[in-house]
């Protein structure tokens, strides 16, 4: 499998050719992506986009490249109903990266005076933003402490032709590591990775412990070792792949204005872990690809995120419960804050049990809803439906206050701390209420009978 975005791309445009969008337009730089892309949302589709022509700038723009769940699927290369399957089954089997001496993103190296980080097509996504913003900017780093290396996205807002504002808010590996070479009075080094195959946005999501590599995992997923290259200046492995690198150092002690911008949550945000990040080498592909996402309350935000963390959940909840059927971390709560279960309950108290899980293995989540078998948790009025005849709100709701929660969600603490709420929707073991169902027969007849009304409908 190739592990480059444009082996990716190649890939979309010979199998699925309607799902890859060439724009020849000029396109402004600000806004107008970000336009086009929640337009095309709002009407049910998410293509991957390539921009030819951003106004002012020679390089294309490759947007939508993680924006449905579709595409995990074929960056796995299986059935979107496999996909889930895949990727936990692929997760045990993981391989140490390959170090590779030349890189394609060896061929440009520009250093100290010569990085400009103001020829690359940075966009402007929202009016609220008050300036470019890398939004597909996955960070690498070391551990200072352990030495295991990390791979994130991080927001980073153009301030300057080598300086970058920060924010590392979801308090994750590369917050703590700074934090951790802080305590010891240094910069740390880290390299800002632009245009990377979607199997490197899957992995980098994962919740592992700290101690172990997400690179492990992307060769885990990829199917072979993932190939890594050395950085110009500093003292790091990269994806080998990636279309364009900018190495350099987030500053020690430093903090500077950052902010607001158009996040996740469909809010403007200005809350801030306000880091800085010096970048000193630029390089990059031959006629290379810059990789954006939009933001705002966007699929190619928040599927990813979502998408990872049902795989997190469902190993989480197996350790305590026998059955659990299905997970969904949905759109509708950011592809962080909610997430549905369903189990099919063997004993009282297995939701709860599901619940505490949930919350165990991420401080993001802050709604789970547990349902039964019979509950399709991929179609929400579904689990709305269970809610509406088998949760009662004096014995089905767990409560727990003070938790640790996402800073960027407005309704939190400054300090991110929030309120968590599990609800067991599931119906008391015992005598229940029959739920409606037609026989699979009429079902299938039914399905045949509509295919021939809908065509008489249409003549
Ligand atoms: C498109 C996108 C943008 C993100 N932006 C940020 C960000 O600006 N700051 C942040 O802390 N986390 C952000 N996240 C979440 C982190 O990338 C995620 O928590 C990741 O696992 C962190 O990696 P780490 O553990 O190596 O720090 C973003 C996620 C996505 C999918």
């Amino acid at each position: 499998m190739g592990q480059a975005l444009r082996d990716f791309i190649a890939k979309m445009e010979s199998e699925r050719p309607d799902e890859v969008l060439h724009i020849h337009d000029e396109i402004d730089p600000k806004y107008e992506v970000s336009g086009l892309m929640l337009e095309a949302e709002r009407h049910g589709h998410y293509p991957l986009f390539l921009f030819d022509h951003i106004k002012g700038f020679d390089i294309p723009v490759v947007t939508g490249v993680i924006s449905h769940r579709k595409r995990f699927a074929d960056a796995l290369g299986v059935p979107l109903a496999q996909a889930t399957q895949t990727f936990m089954q692929r997760s045990v089997n993981r391989f140490a990266p390959t170090e590779i001496d030349k890189a394609p993103f060896h061929a440009n190296v520009q250093i100290g005076s010569q990085v400009d980080l103001t020829k690359l097509p940075i966009l402007t996504h929202f009016p609220v933003d008050p300036a470019p913003y890398i939004t597909a900017a996955m960070v690498v780093t070391r551990d200072p402490k352990s030495g295991t290396d990390t791979l994130g996205y991080h927001r980073c807002m153009l301030k300057g032709k080598n300086r970058l504002g920060i924010s590392l808010h979801s308090r994750r590996r590369v917050w703590e590591y700074q934090l951790r070479a802080e305590e010891l009075k240094q910069d740390l080094p880290a390299a800002i990775c632009i245009g990377l195959h979607p199997i490197h946005s899957l992995a980098s999501m994962a919740l592992l412990p700290y101690d172990e590599s997400k690179f492990e995992l992307i060769g885990g997923l990829f199917g072979e070792p993932m190939e890594v290259a050395r950085c110009a200046t500093i003292d790091l492995l990269v994806p080998a792949w990636t279309e364009i690198v900018l190495e350099g150092r987030i500053l020690s002690s430093v903090r500077e204005p950052e902010g607001p911008f158009s996040e996740f949550t469909g809010y403007a945000s200005s809350r801030s872990t306000q880091n800085v990040f010096l970048v000193e080498a630029v390089s990059y592909r031959d006629e290379p690809l810059y990789q954006s996402i939009c933001s705002g309350f966007a699929g190619d935000h928040n599927t990813v995120m979502g998408f990872t963390r049902e795989v997190d959940v469902i190993e989480a909840v197996r350790r305590t419960v026998p059955n659990v059927k299905a997970v969904h971390v949905p759109i509708s709560g950011c592809g962080i804050f909610h997430c549905y279960i369903s189990i099919k309950k063997t004993a009282e108290g297995q939701p709860q049990q599901a619940i505490y899980a949930a919350f165990g293995i991420d401080h993001g989540c802050k709604l789970v809803i547990v349902v039964d078998d019979d509950v399709d948790v991929f179609n929400e009025k579904d689990v709305l439906w269970s809610l509406s005849t088998r949760m009662q709100g004096d014995r089905s709701i767990m409560v727990m206050p003070r938790s640790m929660g996402v800073i960027l969600d407005p309704s939190t603490t400054e300090q991110g701390v929030t309120t968590k709420v599990g609800i067991d929707s599931t119906r008391p073991l015992g005598p229940y209420a029959q739920r409606l169902e037609l026989s699979v027969d009429t079902r299938a007849k039914a399905v045949i009978l509509w295919e021939k009304v809908k065509t008489e409908m249409k003549g």
